[in-house]
This record gives C-alpha cells, structure tokens and sequence, in this order.
C-alpha cells in the first residue's frame, strides 16, 4: 500500500533570536498542510519570511485564510491593503501609515489585537530606503534581568494614536490633534502574559505614558525598553525584493517602515488574521 508522503516543512534560522525563512514552494504553502506548523513557528521566531514567493492578491488571500480567520480592512471583505505613503495611491490613510515609520504594534486600541499581518512587496523602494525593521518582543522580555522583570511587572501604560502623531508632525495644528484624539485610547499592560505563559513587551510610538509614574521616570522607561527590544540581538532589518512576503506575529513584536520617498513608487499589499488572544 503507499501512502502519499506528508509535506515537510522545510526552514532555516535569520538570526538567532528573530526570524525564519521557509523555503516551501507557492503549491505546499497553498495547500494549506503546514498550516499549524507555521502558525508554531511564527510564535516562537516573531517573523516568517517567504523569499520573492510571488503570491498573487487572490493567493496571497487565500494563503492568509489557511492560517487563521481573515480579518478584513475596512471596505468589503477579503481583499488586501494598499501599503505606501503615496497620497495618489492612498488617499484615505497615507497620512496615518506616516506613524509606520517609527516602533509599533498594530491596532493597540482593540481588546484582542491582530494575531499576524502578511505583508508582500509589489514595487520596492530604491536600495538603502524602504526596509521594514522587525524586534521580537518575547526575547526582548526574556533577556531582562530578575530585578527588570519585577520592575515592570505590573505595570501599565496608555496606548495613543495621538502620541505617535508627534513624532513625525512635532508641532500639529489643535484640529488634527483632535482628529487623531478622536480614534481613542487605551491601557495596556507594559508586560503582556499569554495564554501559553510566555510574556512580552507591549511597547511603541503609541505609548504615551506609564500610569501612576511621573512623567520623567515615565519616559526613562519607555524609552529605554524600545531601546533595549530593538537593539540588533532581537532586530531584523529586511530588504525587500519583489515578490518577499512576511508574517509578522503582532503579538510578540513590533515592526516599522524605514525611511523612504513617498513618491518612490514602493507599494506593499497586506492582509491580517483576526486576534486570538485579548491583551492580559
Ligand atoms: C504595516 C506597516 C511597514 C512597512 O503595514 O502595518 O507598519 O514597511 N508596514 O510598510
Ligand atoms: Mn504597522
């Protein structure tokens, strides 16, 4: 009797604390038989990287659908996301994507945030510009010191829209401070203990402060934890080509475009699975 032989998933390590690249072809990833398995390799290595897989939009749809549950952007249901802080090509949220370019996690607002976002290269962005920088925040949290950990332990700190608007607009007029006011807030806790026990750094150009410190300590930490968690032992800068998708666990890092030309022609297209998992 012959059985079919089961895919294997075949991958190899980035760098030590962050990152795989799986090396499957388009057929096996589509087929949905490694589903589980990324999903476990995704929580343990915060980012998968699928060299120039070329996925088309429709693939790259239902790739995302093997993986979890769509979750859709906004319009109308399973479709991707236009990525560029072109305005011509993205009107709507140029503006906003503008945060992208510094440390941060997506959708901090929501009670369960976005378990992952698959993000493919269409046009890249000329060499030297464009890359999307990737920190894993569970080794992050791990590599703390005893005293660190019970530092931080219960501690929490308020997520702001508003607060990123001031890295890249330092001086806003009081109506679009108002604007970005208006997309809300909300506490989180700066240690995020899963389901599965393992616990990360809940950080990024959001937080705006740590509740009940006072505001001097309150910037000490955060800017020393992005700091620590971005540092190149748990970072990954990629260069994109063509074609490269990546998954980022949005549960368990943080991520940020580099600098590049808006006007660059670079366009991404993204989806996201729906969260899992409520902040805790
Ligand atoms: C995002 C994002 C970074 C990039 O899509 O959520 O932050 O490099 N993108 O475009
Ligand atoms: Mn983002």
């Amino acid at each position: 009797m012959s059985v079919a032989a089961k895919t294997q998933l075949s991958h190899e390590q980035i760098k030590p604390k962050i990152g795989q690249r799986i090396l499957n072809s388009k057929e096996e990833l589509l087929s949905g038989e490694l589903a589980g398995e990324l999903r476990e390799l995704l929580e343990q290595r915060g980012i998968l990287l699928f060299p120039q897989i070329n996925f088309t939009t429709e693939e790259q749809v239902a790739f995302t659908e093997t993986l979890g549950t769509f979750a859709p952007e906004g319009g109308d249901g399973r479709d991707v996301t236009k990525i560029t802080l072109d305005v011509k090509e993205n009107p709507s949220s140029a503006e906003y994507l503008k945060g992208s370019l510094y440390w941060h996690i997506d959708g901090t607002r929501n009670d369960v945030p976005i378990l992952a976002s698959l993000l493919t290269c269409k046009v890249p962005s000329p060499k030297g510009t464009g890359n999307t920088g990737f920190c894993n925040t569970y080794a992050a949290y791990d590599d703390l010191s005893d005293a660190d950990k019970a530092r931080y332990e219960d501690l929490h700190v308020m997520h702001a829209p508003w607060a990123s608007l001031f890295y890249y607009e330092p001086e806003p007029s009081l109506a679009k401070l108002k604007m970005m006011q208006s997309i809300g807030e909300k506490e989180l806790p700066l240690v995020w203990t899963h389901k599965s026990g393992r616990k990360s750094l809940v950080l990024g150009c959001t937080s705006r402060n740590v509740i009940g410190v006072d505001p001097k300590e309150s910037a000490e930490i955060i800017v020393g934890l992005r700091e620590w968690a971005t540092s190149e032992q748990f970072s990954y800068s990629h260069e994109w080509s063509v074609g490269d998708l990546i998954i980022w666990d949005n549960t368990g890092t943080m991520h940020r475009a580099e600098w590049y030309d808006p006007d660059c022609g670079r366009m991404m297209l993204r989806t996201k699975l729906e969260g899992e998992e409520a902040w805790a």
